[in-house]
């Protein structure tokens, strides 16, 4: 009886995680983009994570978050999906340490040579405009946790894939938080290492106005 109740809501949490997948990428979701203060958003995502942060003595450090153009709700989702990973893949003898920074970058920093990698794309840019000042929040979530190999970096922002069966997990959350930020016209990425934690990466505009919006 307790194989099938586990069973059951393992199910009911992958059917939850693939219609959230399935609403950030439809077309209702038409979401509205405001001024967003992105230190609002992350307090309250802390706050609903209250009780997995002391369960589990997680040490969460934020700097200042800037405000920025964005949906808040999946501004929110982002950093929950984020920060839940960097809980839930902790390494067993260590509490799990997280740190939150940010900056603002602009568009020259972005592309100039050795800076970043030269794959950041930013699909909905208007050509017309000029880059190089274009303003963007860089957020970086690096956590403490298992890590995992660099070559599956890519792979985890796919539906489904999951490096490890040893943790509960549908294997949706690093999809969701893709969508979000493609929606935003941002990028993210990971760099990882086994046993030496994980950072994400996240680069958002600070206004939408010079992207176009790509809504499938
Ligand atoms: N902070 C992290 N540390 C180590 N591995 C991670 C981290 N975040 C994600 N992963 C890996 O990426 C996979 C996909 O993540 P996600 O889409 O959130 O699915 P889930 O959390 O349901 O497993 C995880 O199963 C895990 O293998
Ligand atoms: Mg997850």
């Amino acid at each position: 009886m307790e194989k099938i109740v586990s069973a059951a809501i393992r199910m009911q949490k992958l059917i939850e995680d693939v219609l959230s997948f399935s609403r950030i990428s439809s077309a209702d979701s038409m979401f509205l983009f405001a001024r967003t203060s992105l230190d609002t958003v992350l307090k309250s995502v802390l706050g609903d994570m209250e009780v997995m942060i002391e369960s589990t003595r997680a040490k969460i450090h934020a700097t200042d978050l800037p405000e920025i153009e964005a949906n808040d709700t999946q501004m929110g989702q982002l950093f929950q999906n984020i920060l839940g990973n960097a809980i839930k893949f902790r390494k067993e003898d260590t509490d799990p340490e997280i740190n939150i920074t940010a900056q603002l970058i602009t568009g020259a920093d972005i592309t100039a040579p050795g800076h970043m990698r030269a794959h950041y794309k930013f699909t909905g840019w208007k050509e017309s405009r000029r880059w190089d000042n274009e303003q963007f929040a860089k957020i970086t979530i690096s956590d403490n946790g298992i890590g995992f190999d660099q070559q599956f970096a890519d792979r985890i922002f796919e539906a489904f894939q999951r490096l490890s069966a040893t943790y509960e997990g549908t294997g949706i959350g690093l999809a969701i938080c893709k969508k979000i930020v493609e929606n935003h016209n941002g990028t993210i990425t990971v760099e990882s290492r086994p046993d030496d934690g994980t950072s994400f990466v996240i680069i958002l505009p600070v206004s939408q106005a010079n992207f176009d919006r790509e809504i499938e």
